[in-house]
């Protein structure tokens, strides 16, 4: 048993002074001077939360293991205080098949963080999504209205529809990527909302990045619509002007947006009209973000790096801690179906994070995990950072001092 003693817990919604006592098995006890024997880890003046759950990454691993593996990704997701990534299906090969969702999970086992596991849908394969539904650890669908990285794409509206019937099917959630190049996003939102409508399908909104998206899916969702929002660190942080600026670095898919849209989703953030932030850890290397701008991949990492830009808006007063957790353990523990997370709980799993909300650092390449290498936020001076991460009751980072 590990005894963590003297910190501020996020308890039933609030900080407070509480120690507790977990194991692999989970949580056991929550209180004030527990008198528990077992190995006791001091943490005055430092804070716990839930591990935070980052429910969109891409950690490649098989033909494009030279950008991220399960090993190197999941040493940056926990020292990023993330304790469960969601990996998304756009692989070389693509995650459409029993098979090679198996071979997933067999690398993705052995990485220091936990996880679960988006498939892909293609024409092909629409008969089996019933099938891959009941493979271990998919907590649901990914479907591309658009052409991106990894050429998952359903273009054409009877097959999304199709798509969404069969996947209201199995009670999964339907994560899309409402984007189709040049096409405002509102648009797409529109088209993925209506199939929602029509289908039952339970729809999640991958990367929101507008106000007219967002304002049109929340509406939807005041209407009783089943959909949840998404939005993303680099929608937050940057703008299309960076973009120009900064060239193949930033570019992404969807692309950025204009800075007033920006500004709308710190207060959509705040405000509970966007669920969920998730990183799109999408990495590429330098060398491929080198290329002439046509030919550069679309991408940026970020799974190491959200929850210390939330920390950073935390000290800033742009976003409450409470939130903070809502938005990036709490919701997409819910959404996803994942039990027992979310939430420090007793009887919940001991996937913990201890944070030092004072710790300023810049952010320095250096100090990075995922075998891309870089940052798009390196030179940023954060305010707040996890000190200690928990997955499953075990240790798996502990911030050295620099
Ligand atoms: C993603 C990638 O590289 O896998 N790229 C991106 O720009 N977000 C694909 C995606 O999520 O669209
Ligand atoms: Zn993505």
């Amino acid at each position: 048993m590990k005894v963590l003693r003297g910190a501020e817990v996020f308890f039933e919604g609030a900080l407070q002074r509480l120690d507790l006592a977990f194991d692999e098995e989970g949580i056991h006890r929550i209180g004030p001077d527990l008198d528990v024997d077992g190995e006791v880890l001091e943490a005055e003046g430092l804070v716990v939360l839930p591990g935070m759950i980052d429910a969109h990454v891409h950690f490649r691993d098989f033909h494009e293991a030279h950008k991220e593996d399960w090993e190197t990704g999941g040493r940056a997701a926990v020292a990023g205080g993330v304790t469960t990534v969601l990996d998304m299906p756009n692989n070389d090969p693509p995650a459409v098949t029993p098979q090679i969702l198996r071979e997933k999970r067999e690398k993705a086992e052995r990485s220091p963080v936990d996880f679960g596991l988006f498939a892909g849908i293609t024409p092909e394969n629409l008969p089996t999504l019933g099938e891959l539904a009941r493979e271990p650890r998919v907590v649901g669908f990914k479907l591309y209205m658009g052409e991106t990285t990894g050429g998952l794409v359903i273009a054409r509206r009877s097959l999304q529809r199709e798509a969404f019937r069969r996947v209201a099917d199995t009670d999964k959630v339907l994560a899309v990527h409402c984007q189709r190049p040049g096409r405002p996003e509102a648009e797409d939102v529109e088209i993925a909302l209506d199939l929602a409508v029509t289908t039952g399908a339970k729809l999640h909104l991958c990367h929101l990045r507008t106000r007219e998206g967002v304002q049109l899916a929340y509406e939807a969702k005041r209407d009783g619509v089943d959909v949840t929002l998404e939005t993303c660190p680099h929608y937050l942080y940057f703008t299309e002007e960076d973009a120009r600026e900064r060239g193949t670095l930033l570019k992404v898919n969807p692309p950025l947006a204009s800075p007033e849209d920006r500004d709308y989703l710190w207060e959509a953030l705040a405000e509970g009209v966007i669920d969920l932030v998730a990183s799109d850890h999408a990495p590429h290397t330098l060398e491929e973000k080198a290329r002439p701008y046509e030919k550069a991949p679309f991408g940026l990492p970020g799974v190491e790096t959200t929850l210390p830009l939330l920390l950073d808006a935390v000290s800033r007063g742009r976003l409450s801690l409470q939130r903070l957790v809502e938005v990036f353990s709490q919701k997409p523990a819910e959404r996803f179906g994942l039990r027992d997370k979310g939430r420090i709980r007793e009887g919940w799993r001991a996937d913990l994070m201890v944070v030092d909300l004072e710790k300023r650092l810049l952010l320095r390449r250096e100090a990075l995990r995922t075998k891309c290498g870089w940052s798009p936020y390196e030179g940023f001076p954060l305010r707040g950072w996890p000190v200690r991460t928990f997955v499953q009751g075990r240790e798996v980072f502990r911030k050295s001092e620099d």
